[in-house]
């Protein structure tokens, strides 16, 4: 590393952690799993315990239950971010899973007004507006419908909002965990549109949470006739609490504040709303001080979940594998190239695995670290062509004043201790 690729952002850092009394140090600590500690008598030559004896029967754990040795692996929030934890968020621990789809237990949740709990005997979806007939679906009218099964990934539209401005949260968890990839099982919206049949002036329609935020989007007809799925289950389980039981919207490739969970209500009109959540929220105010709106889809990102600040390299040098995580509202991820050297020199990553349109791929690179610091990043590249621009290349587009849509480039410096931390190169 020369000085030209010396981290800018330690002394930010230093100045935020001193700043929150230690908050963004505590955002690492209580991720590290410690590791259980050793039984000499468990170990070769003697046999082990749990060889010696019968273990609990069949039915003693009718729901799975992970090794009590994993329960550390959790959603994780960051208190300080907001005000109360019912409008809050809290973020999926990409740097403790593997794969491309997310256990549902562990999938990031944000709410504007807490956890709704629907009971699904009173739950009713309504169609009205520009329609022939207005309809009232219960549960089981939905069940009853065709259905069908997509990987979708789910990214709301702040992730990495915290990042703007420099380097800050100190973790993937942190910086990139507001997103999520599980198989949803649920009726193409086109299915009950045809149902309560489309005026001909319909050109938009409103989606209306069933939780006390009422959370409302407007979603043009367009999408709603392409991908947009009525979905109630996840991974084959039926959609849990935090997730918008018994019924949300997923809306493949834009972004998840319009992904309505616990699904009320769907108006058809012939405009937007001009909701709350599309106009003092969900915009992107630009450096000329004119603010994007609508801006629904979620570019091509990645990120690197291991090694990674909470995922330090423990292994002193050696033979070291790299993996992260990739994904396009575009549609596929055709490629991702990593670096060890701050984007000096890109090599192509190895996609494994099951990678869908609009779903997650994993990406894995395998490399000697000789033990020396490295800068870590990962460009993604979706089959559209799009690449993922660095922070640099974004900002000049968008500037710094930007909540939503931070799809740059993120670097990790890996210390010669193996330890890590969240910076930018320039
Ligand atoms: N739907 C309702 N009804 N209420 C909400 O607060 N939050 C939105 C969206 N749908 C929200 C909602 C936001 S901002 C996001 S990022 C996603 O749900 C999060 O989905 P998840 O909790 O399944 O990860
Ligand atoms: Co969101």
């Amino acid at each position: 590393m020369n000085n030209n690729d010396k981290p800018k952002s330690a002394s930010r850092r230093a100045a935020l952690r001193a700043g929150l009394a230690g908050g963004a140090a505590a955002l690492v600590a209580p991720s590290l799993a410690a590791a259980a500690e050793s039984d000499p008598a468990n170990l070769p030559p003697n046999v082990a315990d749990w060889t010696r004896m019968l273990g609990e029967g069949v039915g003693a754990r009718p729901y799975g239950k992970r090794a009590k040795y994993e329960e550390h692996i959790a959603r994780r929030d960051v208190s300080w971010l907001t005000a109360s934890p019912q409008s809050s968020v809290s973020f999926t621990p990409l740097h403790e899973i593997d794969g491309t789809i997310t256990p549902n237990g562990l999938c990031f949740e944000r709410h504007h007004s807490g956890i709704a709990e629907v009971n699904p005997t009173d739950y009713r979806l309504m169609i009205h507006g520009l329609v022939d007939k207005p309809l009232i679906f219960t549960l089981d009218d939905i069940k009853r419908m065709p259905r069908v099964n997509r990987a979708y990934f789910c990214e709301c539209a702040a992730n990495s909002g915290m990042e703007w401005r420099g380097a800050q949260l100190n973790g993937a968890q942190y910086t990139h965990g507001m997103v999520h990839c599980v198989m949803y099982t649920g009726v193409p919206l086109k299915v009950l549109l045809n149902e309560a049949g489309l005026k001909p002036k319909a050109k938009w329609l409103l989606m209306e949470g069933g939780d006390s935020a009422a959370m409302t989007r407007s979603l043009p007809l367009a999408k709603a006739l392409d991908d947009a799925l009525v979905a109630y289950r996840m991974n084959g389980e039926m959609l849990y609490p935090e997730n918008g039981y018994p019924v949300r919207m997923v809306l493949p490739g834009w972004e998840a504040n319009m992904w309505v969970k616990w699904l009320r209500r769907i108006e058809v009109g012939d405009q937007p709303w001009h909701t709350r959540e599309e106009t003092s929220k969900y915009t992107d105010l630009l450096a000329n001080g004119q603010a994007r709106r609508f801006t629904y889809l979620m570019e091509a990102k990645s990120v690197i979940t291991h090694p990674s600040p909470q995922a330090p390299i423990n292994h002193k040098s050696g033979f070291t594998v790299l993996s992260g995580i990739a994904w396009s509202g575009r549609g596929r991820i055709a490629r991702v190239d990593v670096s060890l050297d701050g984007g000096r020199n890109w090599r192509a990553a190895k996609i494994d695995g099951p990678s869908g349109d609009k779903a997650l791929a994993r990406f894995y690179n395998e490399f000697e670290w000789d033990g020396s610091e490295l800068l870590l990043q990962s460009r993604a590249m979706d089959e559209t062509g799009y690449v993922q621009p660095s922070k640099a290349e974004l900002r000049k587009y968008r500037g710094v004043n930007s909540i939503y849509h931070n799809n740059g480039i993120q670097t990790w410096h890996v210390r010669k201790n193996g330890e890590i931390e969240n910076v930018e190169v320039s």
